[in-house]
């Protein structure tokens, strides 16, 4: 149309947004669980179905650029009317104690759950562990987004 754009010092561009990144729970480190595909509309090749007991956990290593806080979306289905509560630990320590994951109204009906997290430069661990006897909601994946 004509118009012509320039970068400029003046301008304060955004850096560092590296969209979402998609971590599977089926391609991560599960403790008392099992990875599954029976239940439909999930991404990948399948979820995690998490026994039934309080510390059963999944583990995804997940990478950061830069130290700082990150968007994680934790995609699960439950498809009891009982929650599964959960643990998200970042590098070992507890970065939000009993998040809620609610029923979702059937095991192939999926939901987000956001929180925020301080990641480290490079290598991190992100741990979902179940805090109850029902053990987690079946899970999807995480999203960190930054
Ligand atoms: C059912 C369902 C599983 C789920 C389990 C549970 O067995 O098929 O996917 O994990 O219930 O209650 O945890
Ligand atoms: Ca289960």
């Amino acid at each position: 149309m004509g118009i012509g754009f320039y970068r400029s010092p003046q301008v304060p561009w955004a850096t560092g947004g590296q969209g979402a990144v998609r971590y599977e729970a089926e391609n991560a480190a599960i403790s008392r669980g099992v990875a599954e595909s029976n239940h439909a509309r999930f991404s990948g090749t399948g979820f995690v179905n998490y026994d039934n007991a309080a510390g059963s956990y999944v583990q995804w290593t997940v990478n950061a650029a830069a130290a700082g806080a990150a968007t994680l979306r934790l995609r699960y289905a439950n498809g009891t009317t009982t929650g599964r509560p959960m643990d998200i630990a970042v590098n070992g320590t507890t970065a939000a104690a009993g998040v809620a994951f609610d029923g979702t109204g059937a095991w192939t009906t999926w939901q987000t759950r956001t929180l925020t997290v301080n990641l480290n430069a490079g290598t991190n661990t992100v741990r979902a562990t179940a805090t109850t006897a029902g053990g987690g909601p079946n899970v999807d994946y995480i999203e960190i987004q930054r």
